[in-house]
C-alpha cells in the first residue's frame, strides 16, 4: 500500500487510473471500510485519505481532540487491500491558510447549516482539493452524513468536477447507535442512551408512514428525546432532494436529527419512501 503525504506524489500515482475514493478524517471504522470495500470492488484501485480538515471545525468545536491513530488506521486500511493513501499536512493542503475557499451551495443552509456556520464551506473547500490531488472516478460517502453526501453532489455538478458521488448504508452498532469516530467520547451512562436518538428517527418513520403530521411527528420525538437527556438542535422532517421541509411526506423523505448528549454531539437520519 503506497502512503503519500505530498500532493504531487499522490496525484503523479493517480494519474490515469481509474479510482474509487473515500475521503476520511481518520480513526477509521466499521462505516469507513464498508465505503473502502465499495470502492475496492466498483473500480480498478481503492484509494482512502486521513486528514483531519481544520476549516470544517467552528471555533467552540472538537478539532484539537479529534480522535487520531494514524498506524491503526493504515494497518485497517492495508488489510482491506486498499492501494493508496494520502495522509496530508496541514501546511500541504493550506500553504497559504484558508485564503480561496469554496462556498457551498443552497443545500447547505437548512439543518447542519443553520447550526454549524461555515462548515459545509470547509468541507466542500476540502474536498474540492482531495478531488483535485486524487482524481477519482468516483467518490463515496457514508449516509450519516446525508446533508454532506447532497452538499458535496451539488457543489461537483455545479463546479462540473466530474465525479461520481455515491452514498452508502450507515453502519450501525448492534444496538442502533450509528457508528462514528466520536462514540469514544461517551461515558458508559451516555453510551447506553445514545442509540434512543436511532430509536426515535425509526418511530417517526412509522407514525410519518402512518400518515401523522411531520410537525406533530417532530415536536413529539423532541420532547421523547429531551425527556431523556438529549439537547435536540433539530429532528426535522424533510424532502430527501431539496431539504425543504414537507407538510405533507411524499415520494423520499429524510428525517434528520442532530442533538447533544453530554459534550457529545450526536448526527444520524433515515430516508424512506412514502
Ligand atoms: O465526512 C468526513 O469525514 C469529512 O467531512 C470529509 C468528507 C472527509 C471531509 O473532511
Amino acid at each position: 500500500m503506497w502512503v503519500f503525504k505530498q500532493s504531487n506524489q499522490m496525484s503523479a500515482w493517480a494519474h490515469g487510473k481509474n479510482s474509487g475514493f473515500v475521503p476520511t478524517m481518520g480513526f477509521l471504522h466499521e462505516g469507513h471500510l464498508s465505503l473502502v470495500r465499495r470502492a475496492k470492488n466498483e473500480n480498478d484501485v481503492a484509494v482512502a485519505s486521513i486528514f483531519v480538515n481544520p476549516a470544517q471545525f467552528g471555533p467552540a468545536e472538537d478539532f484539537d481532540a479529534y480522535p487520531h491513530d494514524l498506524d491503526r488506521d493504515l494497518n485497517m486500511l492495508e488489510k482491506e487491500g486498499v492501494d493508496a493513501v494520502f495522509t496530508p499536512s496541514v501546511q500541504e493542503l493550506y500553504p497559504n491558510g484558508p485564503e480561496i475557499t469554496v462556498r457551498a451551495g443552497p443545500l447547505s443552509l437548512p439543518l447542519e447549516g443553520q447550526f454549524r456556520p461555515g462548515h459545509f464551506d470547509g468541507v466542500c473547500t476540502v474536498v474540492k482539493k482531495l478531488f483535485d490531488v486524487v482524481q477519482p472516478e468516483t467518490a463515496y460517502f457514508g449516509q450519516k452524513d446525508f446533508q454532506q453526501f447532497l452538499v458535496i453532489q451539488e457543489m461537483v455538478q455545479s463546479m462540473k468536477l466530474g465525479v461520481n458521488v455515491v452514498v452508502c448504508p450507515t453502519i450501525r452498532e448492534i444496538d442502533g447507535l450509528a457508528k462514528s469516530s466520536r462514540n469514544v467520547y461517551f461515558s458508559n451512562q451516555e453510551r447506553k442512551k445514545a442509540p434512543l436518538l436511532y430509536s426515535a428517527l425509526r418511530e417517526a418513520e412509522k407514525k410519518l408512514v402512518q400518515g401523522k403530521k411531520p410537525r406533530h411527528v417532530e415536536n413529539e420525538a423532541k420532547l421523547f428525546l429531551e425527556e431523556n437527556g438529549f439537547r435536540v438542535q433539530y429532528f426535522r422532517v424533510a424532502s430527501a432532494e431539496t431539504l425543504e421541509p414537507v407538510s405533507k411526506p411524499e415520494g423520499r423523505v429524510l428525517v434528520a436529527a442532530a442533538a447533544f448528549l453530554g459534550k457529545t454531539r450526536l448526527v444520524d437520519n433515515v430516508v424512506f419512501v412514502v
